[in-house]
């Protein structure tokens, strides 16, 4: 039987809270399915920085090839202090280095009290208007004179390609709507979104005629994201624009503690939560791990999606998924945590977890 290797990478601030309960939701999970894995914690963040002066060590970076999957907590990027060998870092290295040029971040409605909203963000993950990745040397924004800065956006043909590909995959797997967004501003910025545009529509035609495809720019987009959201199914854009909207689905369906991602491309894979490092509330035990768990779950379904691939996989991230949402279901205070109006601490919250995957089982 196939024992997985599953990377830990705790992060800044919430990080170590939520990566830990992921962690043991997926053991537990695991042990009642009988899945096998093993968990290989790496540094990374600041806890890496005061050990080896470095936010991302080369051992981190080499570690992580040699796992099956990888669960990441938050960053907190823009603030790690300007003598770290790998500043500005941030988890776009990673996902440029192993070429994880897929975002998928979806939001789903957990909580009885909301709406109905079911829909995925896939986000173009390697390019655009993210300076510390656009470049293959050297960071992508330039100070023209004292007071101008530049800021340099890369679209490229095949980028473009290969998350429409995704998309469309996405959207006929789901069985619900099959209809692709393709979210955009080429009124403004008419050569590359121009680009983009063209090459969606190329692999459409070539094809995923059997999915529909619509045009939509972002800031109608945006509005309509809020007024009726029910009406989305995937919605597929390029970087920047994803990283926002995604959010803002993630503040529809209860907050950034609820919304799950996963980083993919062909070799690799790495559960990320939507949410940042929550400095407010680091080191309390009251975040909310559903996110990283979830995350973890996609981790799970991404395994399961490669060939010949034992089924446990797949029933571990049901089990797990299951059991969120009917725990999310519960009209017991003790079953929530702060930001959903709940009682439970992370801990406490991740411990009810476990027994209803337990006592599901
Ligand atoms: P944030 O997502 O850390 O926090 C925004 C608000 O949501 C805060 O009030 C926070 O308490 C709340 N929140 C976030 N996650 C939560 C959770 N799991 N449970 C309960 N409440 C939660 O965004 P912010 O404040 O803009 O950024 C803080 C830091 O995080 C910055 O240094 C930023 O660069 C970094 N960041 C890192 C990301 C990553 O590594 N994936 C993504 C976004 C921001």
């Amino acid at each position: 039987m196939k024992k997985y290797r599953l990377a830990l990478l705790k992060g800044d601030g919430i990080g170590p809270e939520v990566v830990s309960s992921a962690a043991h939701v997926l053991d537990v999970a695991s042990q009642s399915t009988g899945l096998q894995i093993e968990f290989v914690e790496l540094l990374v963040g600041m806890e890496a920085y005061r050990t080896t002066g470095r936010t991302l060590p080369p051992e981190t970076m080499k570690g992580i090839s040699e796992c099956d999957g990888w669960i990441l907590g938050p960053l907190q990027t823009g603030s790690y202090p300007k003598d770290d060998k790998d500043y500005p870092m941030s988890s776009g290295k990673i996902r440029k280095q192993y070429d994880l040029f897929a975002n998928i971040r979806p939001a789903k409605s957990y909580l009885n009290t909301l709406n109905h909203i079911d829909l995925v963000v896939v986000r173009e993950n390697t390019e655009d208007f993210f300076p510390n990745i656009n470049l293959h040397k050297g960071y992508g924004e330039f100070w023209v004179d004292k007071d101008t800065v530049m800021s340099l956006r890369v679209i490229r043909r095949s980028s473009c390609k290969r998350i429409a590909k995704t998309a469309f995959e996405i959207a006929r797997s789901r069985n619900q709507k099959k209809l692709v967004t393709a979210v955009h501003k080429s009124n403004v910025l008419m050569e590359g979104d121009g680009l983009f545009l063209d090459e969606v529509e190329h692999v459409h035609e070539e094809g995923y005629q059997d999915v529909k495809l619509e045009q939509k720019l972002v800031d109608s987009t945006s509005m309509e994201l809020v007024t009726n959201p029910e009406r989305f199914d995937v919605i597929l854009t390029t970087n920047l624009f994803g990283d926002i909207l995604s959010d803002e689905a993630a503040g529809l369906v209860g907050g950034l503690g609820l919304a799950p991602s996963l980083n993919s491309g062909e070799s690799y894979a790495m559960a990320q939560a939507v949410h940042g490092t929550a400095p407010d509330i680091a080191g309390k035990n009251v975040a909310n791990p559903v996110s990283e768990i979830l995350s973890s779950a996609m981790l799970l379904d991404w395994l399961f999606s490669r060939k010949g691939e034992e089924r446990k996989v797949f029933e571990t991230a049901r089990r797990i998924e299951n059991a969120v949402r009917e725990q999310l279901l519960s009209q017991n205070p003790k079953d929530k945590t702060i930001d959903l109006n709940g009682s439970a601490s992370t801990q406490e919250f991740t411990s009810s977890l476990c027994m209803r995957i337990l006592a599901n089982s």
